[in-house]
């Protein structure tokens, strides 16, 4: 039986965009939204564009998670404790959590190239502490722009994999390098995700200042 992969969130630019990605890359996606219908109309642009023979389907947020093995969060900072708190009731043990959630200051109507406080030390923390302990949790995919993936060509970047669990780790791994053109890059644990989701707020920044739309990361000297 092949895996399914959930997107909460996967309305809007960063979750329909990896699960376009992903689905052209032939994963099984579930696209989730706090409304079915919304999920479902996601789904079935994606499927236009990608051929009926893509494996996608749709659901709301709740089923997402009763039904996929990997779950990837995409939805605003501001919504992301909430919705993990209401989704709490649904997950089972061995699942794996793949947070992309970016605290920027534009949340609260702040700059978006700077980044808020969280008490955790990163998104990726904060929602380590809203899933049961049995779900695995991974940070990846922050410094990747929804306009890269938008695109059909090669991402260029790396995609930095932080978890303090391997298998968390190596699934993120595998999804980060089924982006063509992305190289994954192991970040460390989990804690590295709050350094790792402030690079999106610098790459934001190089964006506005060099009047560019996909500043990514590239690291070099690594034996990879
Ligand atoms: N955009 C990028 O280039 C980019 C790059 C790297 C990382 N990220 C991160 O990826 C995440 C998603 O980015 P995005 O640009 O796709 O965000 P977005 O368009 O603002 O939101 C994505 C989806 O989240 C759901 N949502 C919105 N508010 C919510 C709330 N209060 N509670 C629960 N769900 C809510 C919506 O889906 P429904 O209304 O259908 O539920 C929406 O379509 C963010 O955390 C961002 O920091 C984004």
């Amino acid at each position: 039986m092949t895996r399914k992969i959930g997107i909460l969130g996967g309305t809007g630019p960063e979750g329909s965009g990896l699960a376009a990605r992903w689905a052209a890359a032939g994963e099984h996606v579930v696209v989730g939204s706090r409304d079915a219908n919304r999920a479902a109309e996601t789904a079935k642009l994606l499927r236009a564009r990608l051929g009926s023979n893509t494996k996608m389907e749709s659901a709301d947020n709740p089923a997402v998670v009763g039904q996929c093995e990997v779950v990837v969060l995409t939805v605003p900072f501001t919504g992301q404790a909430a919705l993990l708190k209401q989704l709490k009731p649904y997950w089972r043990p061995g699942q794996i959590l793949i947070d992309t959630t970016v605290p920027l200051a534009a949340a609260v109507g702040g700059a978006p190239s700077r980044m808020l406080g969280v008490w955790q030390g990163s998104a990726a923390q904060l929602a380590r502490e809203l899933v049961p302990e049995s779900v695995a949790v991974a940070a990846a995919f922050h410094n990747v722009s929804a306009e890269l993936l938008a695109q059909t060509g090669s991402i260029d970047c790396d995609i930095l994999v932080c978890s303090d669990d391997d298998l968390a780790k190596r699934v993120a791994t595998e999804l980060a390098e089924k982006l063509p053109g992305a190289r994954a890059v192991n970040g460390g644990k989990l804690e590295n995700a709050r350094i790792v989701e402030s690079i999106t707020a610098l790459l934001i920044g190089l964006n506005i200042r060099y009047k560019a739309h996909s500043v990514g990361i590239r690291f070099t000297g690594l034996p990879l």
